[in-house]
């Protein structure tokens, strides 16, 4: 069973890639910020306007522990919040439970698919400007860069998913072979 997580800033396709692989490899495709709102039974924006960004957070880690909980026994990707990583634990949680898949991209490349697609749940950005975009891709770029993988957000196809699950897969049996005694 492989568990993949997306990682990387909003715009960068997290949600569009996630869906397209998922379709095309059999691999359920799980939404992290979907399930935040199933859970709140809320819109994400009124849950940062009711309890703001750390009632958010503590809701976005209890709802990834649920999420990987329930992927359990299947090929699943989850697309995670571009703050995500950042958080409460969830990058080393996503570590031992995962492969953990960055896709990066340039600041022009993330006004540009930001100024095309609502902000409804992207209440941290508002105006998708490069100096919010570069700001907050500063505070969290050490934690993406640790990802398992680094993908090209602007070169990718749907091939790209044939080279991440290979690298899932190596990287497992390298695991399984440094620690025979499990087997
Ligand atoms: C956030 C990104 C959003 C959503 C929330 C917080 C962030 O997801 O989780 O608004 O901190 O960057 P996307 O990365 O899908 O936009």
């Amino acid at each position: 069973m492989n568990l993949i997580y997306l990682i990387g800033m909003p715009g960068s396709g997290k949600s569009y890639w996630g869906s397209i692989w998922g379709d095309k490899y059999g691999y359920e495709v799980v939404d992290l910020d979907f399930n935040i709102e199933r859970h709140a039974g809320v819109r994400i924006s009124d849950i940062f306007y009711g309890m703001g960004e750390q009632g958010f957070r503590s809701i976005e880690a209890a709802v990834l522990l649920e999420t990987i909980t329930a992927a359990r026994g299947q090929n699943t990707v989850i697309v995670t919040g571009g703050g995500t990583p950042v958080f409460d634990g969830n990058f080393k949680t996503m570590q031992r439970t995962g492969f953990i898949v960055y896709l990066e991209a340039t600041i022009p490349y993330l006004v540009k698919n930001l100024e095309i697609t609502p902000q409804i749940h992207r209440p941290l950005i508002g105006e998708p400007t490069p100096e919010i975009l570069e700001g907050l891709l500063q505070k969290r770029r050490t934690f993406y860069e640790q990802a398992d993988m680094t993908v090209n957000a602007e070169e990718l196809s749907k091939d790209t998913f044939a080279e991440i699950q290979k690298a899932c897969i190596d990287r497992q049996l390298s695991w399984a072979q440094s620690r025979p005694w499990q087997q």
